[in-house]
């Protein structure tokens, strides 16, 4: 599809959003007082908030340091695989995953993305990758995933924000089948063009690494040198 075809697809979508937003009560997820490190929620029916946020997570130019074939291709032969993709946001890479594994749920706590990935999917998806793209709303304590339902958990941009995070692991760490894979992918702290995340609120590859050790995780493989901007954490049940 055409970039200017896919912005207006977008810019389309953001608009009927803001519409079917319009009173709405506040969905699951987004009435919980946010911790002080966690992101702000916006209100509900706030258009331009969510612009603002659809800014801050996929920047102009993302793919070049997100370099989402880098993180995908971790995964190996995804033909067989469930993906959850936990805080999905915009579905950056859910909507990848959907084209190369078998079904990807994209895990996410605010309504308004999870409406925006439903529309979007429908306008860049071919029928047959839209029907592996599962659309999930959770709470911030529960990813709403079924033992045994997926083969790899997906977090990226999203481990620093969630809260309780050794019980949320160990949640997810149930849901995993034995050898189920966890990837987090998140921010060095150190400087760089990218001002979003803050770095005060940032953490080091190595209390990621305890954290998911603490929750029962192991078999690490951290990649701190394919992106620039972040670091890779794999571990697996
Ligand atoms: C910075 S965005 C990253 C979005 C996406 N992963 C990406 O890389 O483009 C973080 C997202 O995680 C969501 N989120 C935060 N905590 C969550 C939780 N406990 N469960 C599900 N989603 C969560 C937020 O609503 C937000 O959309």
């Amino acid at each position: 599809m055409k970039i200017q075809t896919c912005f207006a697809a977008l810019s389309f979508s953001i608009a009927l959003l803001a519409l079917a937003c319009k009173g709405d009560t506040a969905p699951e997820g987004t009435t919980e007082k946010p911790s002080p490190d966690s992101t702000a929620q916006p209100e509900i029916g706030d258009s331009a908030s969510l612009q603002k946020l659809l800014n801050e997570y996929d920047p102009p130019g993302r793919d070049v340091w997100q370099r989402p074939e880098v993180v995908i291709g971790k995964m190996g032969d995804l033909s067989t695989k469930t993906v959850a993709d936990i805080g999905a946001g915009s579905g950056f890479f859910s909507r990848r995953l959907a084209q190369q594994a078998k079904k990807v749920i994209a895990v996410e706590l605010d309504e308004r993305f999870i409406q925006f990935m439903d529309s979007i999917k429908r306008v860049e998806l071919k029928p047959e990758y839209q029907r592996r793209f599962e659309t999930r709303l959770a709470t911030p304590s529960d990813p709403k995933l079924r033992p045994g339902e997926v083969d790899i958990v997906l977090v990226v941009n999203t481990y620093i924000y969630i809260q309780n995070r050794v019980a949320y692991l160990k949640n997810l760490l149930n849901v995993l089948p034995e050898g189920g894979k966890i990837i987090v992918v998140d921010f060095k702290k150190k400087r760089m063009p990218i001002k979003y995340p803050a770095a005060k609120i940032r953490m080091e590859l190595y209390e990621v690494e305890n954290e998911l050790e603490a929750a029962g995780f192991s078999n690490f493989q951290s990649d701190d040198c394919s992106l620039d901007y972040q670091y890779i954490v794999m571990a697996e049940k």
